[in-house]
């Protein structure tokens, strides 16, 4: 018995069928890159459409279409002029591109477009997708797309649960676009996953009562059209440790200047102990604590105060504020200073540091706090 392929696996006509049958009753046929097999006009939308909706494109096509009505005007025109009619439309790369690719399908191919997807994606701003919609628009060439749309789709039909822009799920939504296409209609099939896409697989609102894939359709099957396609996931932000030293000796509190840039840059705040303890390291070691304390003056008296959490938008930093008692204070120092903790609202402090600096000025400010405050 033939072995079945990943490809023969995937294949499913019927699939292909429920969208060219949408199309052909359902899809949109006047928008004015449809019905011609106009490489320039195809191609020139197609560009267009790139990351930008329909509403948006229409004004510009007709505009862009009535100065550059041919690949010869376009190629001949200054770049000046292309980008002073793509103005206002978005991402400008596209239209160098567009004017480079405009002169090399006049130069190597005589003015006519390619119908050919491979020899498409040759050209400046044109990558796989969209070779693949210009050739099946222009010349009914079998090829797929997979753009974000069509990801969305995919994505909630066949319930893919993995983020759709890592390299490998990508490649596998490929593989899965080339084994649905359809023998026959395939300029149909394209604009139809695309007209799906955009009116009724939407983002936030899919129109599933409407929708042709319902019935074969995981998300929907599943109460998941919320969740798919997967977002991008978030970078867990990193995590960062800090000992805060509370210097205090009659009434004042020692604080140091920081460095002007970084963070927290130019302000003031309160000496670190040490940048890399962990926490639990730092409770053991109120030596280590008593250690870098002992350059401002003789120690007294140390104690661990409740730890804070702050959330940066980069980073989250733990910090451990230990509450250090002096008998003696030692020389004077350029970038410290001693601070009435009375006076301690007109410190220039970062907010954490001021809050904790406050809740030892005035003990009951801050008891309604939770065991591990987030300031
Ligand atoms: N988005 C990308 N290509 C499109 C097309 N041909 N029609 C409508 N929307 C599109």
């Amino acid at each position: 018995m033939k072995r079945l392929t990943e490809f023969d696996q995937l294949a499913d006509p019927t699939f292909s069928t429920a969208v060219i049958d949408w199309q052909r009753s359902h899809g949109r046929h006047t928008l004015p890159w449809q019905n011609t097999t106009d490489g320039y006009r195809i191609w020139l939308s197609e560009i267009m459409l790139q990351q930008t909706q329909v509403a948006a494109v229409l004004g510009y096509y007709a505009r862009f279409l009535e100065r550059f009505p041919s690949v010869q005007a376009l190629a001949e025109a200054p770049l000046d002029d292309v980008m002073a009619h793509w103005s206002g439309l978005g991402y400008y790369t596209r239209a160098r591109n567009l004017h480079a690719c405009a002169r090399r399908v006049v130069l190597e191919y005589g003015g006519v477009f390619p119908g050919d997807p491979a020899l498409l994606a040759e050209l400046p701003g044109i990558g796989r997708s969209t070779a693949a919609a210009i050739a099946a628009f222009s010349s009914g060439a079998r090829a797929a797309i997979m753009d974000g749309n069509v990801k969305r789709v995919f994505a909630r039909v066949f319930g893919i649960d993995q983020y759709p822009g890592e390299k490998r799920v990508e490649d596998a939504l490929w593989r899965r676009a080339d084994a649905l296409l359809p023998e026959e209609g395939i300029e149909a099939y394209t604009q139809g996953l695309m007209d799906l896409g955009a009116t009724l697989c939407t983002r936030s609102r899919p129109d599933c009562p409407r929708c042709p894939l319902r019935a074969r359709c995981v998300a929907h099957a599943t109460d998941r059209t919320a969740q798919l396609p997967i977002r991008k996931p978030k970078k867990t932000s990193p995590e960062k440790r800090a000992a805060l030293l509370v210097v205090l000796d009659r009434g004042q509190v020692l604080l140091e200047q920081r460095p002007g840039s970084g963070i927290w840059g130019g302000l003031m705040s309160l000496p670190e102990a040490d940048g890399h303890l962990g926490i639990e390291v730092q409770a053991m070691q109120s030596s280590g604590v008593a250690a870098a304390a002992a350059q401002f003056g003789a120690v007294e008296d140390i104690q661990a105060l409740r730890p804070l959490v702050h959330v940066f938008t980069h980073y989250k930093l733990h910090i451990a504020p230990w509450q250090v008692t002096l008998s003696a204070r030692a020389g004077a120092s350029a970038r410290h200073v001693w601070w009435d903790l009375e006076r301690i609202d007109a410190a220039p402090l970062p907010a954490p540091v001021k809050k904790l600096l406050l809740a030892l000025a005035r003990p009951g400010l801050f008891d309604d706090l939770p065991a591990t405050p987030t300031l």
